[in-house]
């Protein structure tokens, strides 16, 4: 694993193990070289390794979710929805498999923090007082304070502490604006957006997606960052089959070992 972010002189052939710089013929192998097949077996060992971590942290980060979905009588898949459809939104942006997964844990733990939320007033059936919205509107920092500690878990721990601000800066908790807003959040709100007026709710139904639709364009600049919209429009087709779906089974497969 030596050789990572080390850069080569022009010309210069370098083992994508090790970091020696190769002189006779190299061993390549899936677009990359190595000075020997000592190197690339290492190399594939080390990604292996990677991978079993990888696929832990994502059995971990979805049991939390389930437990979120139990406590709140949720069976609807809302939180591996959510998280799947933004993915589609940040592909657009990145193919850097480290950030994708930090959006797609995100954006699934989005309310974990909803967890240390009393049964009275996550559960009541009416609308909420004045004094209970102070409490639900803990959830994000709870969630934050939850994930924060975690190795490997710092970028999805903001998107959780954000996932409620607006770009407007009138969200919550922090009031913050624009892009001081992570990147994953903003993407994230559209979608959140998308999946609350598209599922049935205890007091309507479903909204159809072209509703959904107009809305979030409606909200461009002021709810929603203008280029999560435009990422959001260019997805359409994508999104609604998805939605159509049901679809919460997109997952990380694929994104390939981090960098
Ligand atoms: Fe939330």
């Amino acid at each position: 694993m030596g050789a990572r972010g080390m850069t080569a002189k022009d010309n210069e052939v370098i083992c994508g193990f090790c970091g020696a710089r190769i002189e006779g013929a190299a061993f390549a192998h899936d677009g990359q070289e190595y000075c020997c097949e000592g190197c690339f077996l290492k190399e594939k060992k080390f990604r292996a390794v990677q991978e079993e971590r990888d696929n832990a942290y994502l059995s971990l980060a979805e049991a939390l979710a389930t437990a979120l979905d139990v406590r709140e009588h949720e069976t609807g898949l809302h939180s591996k929805r959510v998280a799947c459809h933004t993915l589609v939104l940040a592909r657009r942006f990145t193919k850097d498999p480290e950030r994708l997964r930090q959006v797609y844990w995100g954006s699934l733990l989005h309310d974990i923090g909803k967890i240390g939320i009393p049964d009275a007033i996550l559960l009541k059936r009416g609308s909420l007082t004045d004094e209970e919205w102070v409490v639900m509107r803990t959830h994000p920092e709870k969630g934050h304070a939850i994930l924060a500690a975690v190795p490997l878990m710092q970028e999805a721990a903001e998107i959780i502490l954000c996932h409620e601000e607006r770009y407007d800066g009138t969200g919550y908790p922090r009031g913050l604006a624009g892009d001081a807003i992570p990147w994953g959040a903003r993407l994230f709100a559209v979608i959140d957006t998308l999946d609350a007026m598209t599922s049935d709710r205890p007091y309507r139904k479903a909204l159809a997606f072209d509703a959904a639709s107009d809305e979030i364009r409606r909200m461009a600049c002021s709810q929603f960052d203008p280029e999560a919209v435009a990422a959001f429009i260019a997805e359409e087709q994508t999104l609604r089959e998805m939605v159509a779906l049901k679809c919460g089974t997109a997952s990380l497969k694929g994104l390939g070992p981090a960098g």
